[in-house]
C-alpha cells in the first residue's frame, strides 16, 4: 500500500513526510483491517513531525482522526463485518488488565498506545486494529469528511466537557476557541448551558460569536460580565490559569485540556484558587468516543474541512501550521 512515513524530525516546511510502499496489513484474530476513506489532520501530527513530542516508533505512519470501511476481518471478531463503516482516533489499545483498563479509565493506563505515535496511523490506504478499540461508524449519518474532524477535537472536547461537571443552566467559559472549543459550544448550547468564550483573535470570536456563544470577547481587555460554573483552557498557556480560577463560581471547575503547557502561577491562594478545583485531561477513554457519537447523531454536529488529495498531505500540514486553511480543519482524501 501506499503510505507517508516519517523517519526523522523536521519542520512542515521541510517536508519531512515520504510516500512510499509498504506492505500492506492483514487483521489478526480480533482484528478489523480498515481501507482508510478519509484522515483529518491535528497539531499533534505537527508536533510529532517537529520533535515536539518524541518518535516513539521508526518510521511512523501519523494521523488519527480515521474513517474507512472494514474490508478484512480476523478471527473472533463480533462487532463488524465487511462494509462497515469504521472510525480510528488517538486511543490505538491499552494493556485490558490494569486497574485502570479494568474500571473503563483506559486513559491513566500505563501501557496505553495511541493511533499514528506508538502505532502506524491514517496518512495510508489500509490500518489494522482491535475491533474494540474501533468505533462503529455505519450509524453516523454524515460523509466520512465531516466525520473525520469529530475523531480528535470532537472526541476531546466532549471528554474535557464532561470533566467540567456542567448542568443545565450553569454559565461555562471556553479560553482559546479553536476547533475543539467549536464543539465544546455546541453540546453545551445544546444542553441549555450559556457559554462564555475568552479567545484573542477578531477570527475566533467571530466564530464563537456566529456559533451561538452568550459572549466573546477577549478577556484580558475586556472583563468576562459574570462569574462562571465551570471552565476549559484550551492552549497550553499556564498564564491563563488564575484569571480563569478568578471568574469561578464557589465550588467551580477547571479544566486544563493541553497536553504540555508554559508554567502555571497561582499568586492568590484564597481569593483564586480556594474552594476550587482544577482537573486536567489526560488522553481518551473508549466511552468518551461512543457517548460523543451518540450526541453527534441527536445534534446533527459537523464542522467545516477543507479536502487534500493524498499526494497533497504535507502541504495540508502546512496550512493547518500556518492557520491558513479555508475551513477550520483539513481532512486527507484516500480513496472512495
Ligand atoms: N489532554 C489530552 O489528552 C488531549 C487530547 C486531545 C487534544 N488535547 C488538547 O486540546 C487542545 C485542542 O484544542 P485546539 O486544537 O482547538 O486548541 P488550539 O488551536 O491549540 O488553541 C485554541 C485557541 O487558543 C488561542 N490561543 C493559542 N495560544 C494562546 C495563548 N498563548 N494565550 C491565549 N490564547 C491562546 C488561539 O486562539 P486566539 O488566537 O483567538 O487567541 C487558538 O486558536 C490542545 O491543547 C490539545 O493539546 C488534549
Ligand atoms: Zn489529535
Ligand atoms: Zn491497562
Amino acid at each position: 500500500m501506499r503510505a507517508w512515513i516519517l523517519e526523522k524530525h523536521a519542520k512542515i516546511e521541510e517536508r519531512p513526510l515520504k510516500l512510499v510502499e509498504v506492505p500492506t496489513p492483514h487483521a489478526q484474530e480480533g482484528e478489523i483491517r480498515v481501507k482508510i476513506l478519509v484522515c483529518g489532520v491535528c497539531r499533534t501530527d505537527i508536533h510529532i513531525a517537529e520533535g515536539d513530542l518524541p518518535l516513539r516508533k521508526c518510521p511512523v505512519i501519523l494521523g488519527h482522526e480515521i474513517v474507512g470501511i472494514v474490508d478484512e476481518v480476523g478471527e473472533n471478531v463480533r462487532r463488524f463485518k465487511l462494509g462497515d463503516r469504521a472510525g480510528i482516533y488517538w486511543l490505538y489499545n491499552s494493556c485490558k488488565k490494569c486497574k485502570y483498563c479494568l474500571s473503563h479509565r483506559e486513559n491513566y493506563c500505563p501501557d496505553i498506545k495511541s493511533t499514528g505515535w506508538d502505532e502506524d496511523g491514517g496518512y495510508a490506504e489500509y490500518i489494522t486494529i482491535s475491533e474494540e478499540y474501533s468505533l462503529p461508524l455505519s450509524d453516523v449519518h454524515l460523509e466520512p469528511s465531516e466525520i473525520a474532524p469529530l475523531m480528535c477535537p470532537g472526541i476531546a472536547g466532549y471528554a474535557a466537557f464532561k470533566l467540567t461537571e456542567t448542568q443545565t443552566g450553569d454559565k461555562l467559559g471556553l479560553y482559546g476557541f479553536g476547533p475543539t472549543a467549536y464543539f465544546v459550544l455546541k453540546v453545551a448550547q445544546s444542553m441549555g448551558i450559556e457559554t462564555y468564550v475568552s479567545t484573542r483573535s477578531t477570527k475566533n470570536i467571530g466564530g464563537a460569536k456566529k456559533a451561538g456563544a452568550n459572549w466573546a470577547a477577549d478577556a484580558s481587555r475586556e472583563r468576562i460580565p459574570c462569574k462562571l460554573d465551570s471552565v476549559i483552557i484550551f492552549p497550553p498557556a499556564g498564564n491563563l490559569v488564575e484569571p480563569a480560577l478568578s471568574q469561578l463560581e464557589k465550588g467551580g471547575i477547571l479544566v486544563m485540556a493541553p497536553v504540555n503547557a508554559s508554567p502555571i502561577v497561582i499568586e492568590n491562594y484564597s481569593e483564586n484558587l480556594w474552594g476550587h478545583s482544577i482537573r486536567t485531561l489526560f488522553n481518551l477513554r473508549r466511552s468518551d468516543a461512543e457517548e460523543f457519537f451518540e450526541t453527534i447523531n441527536r445534534l446533527q454536529l459537523k464542522a467545516g474541512a477543507t479536502l487534500f488529495p493524498f499526494e497533497e498531505t504535507q502541504d495540508a500540514l502546512l496550512l493547518a501550521k500556518q492557520g491558513k486553511l479555508e475551513q477550520p480543519n483539513a481532512v486527507i482524501k484516500i480513496a472512495g
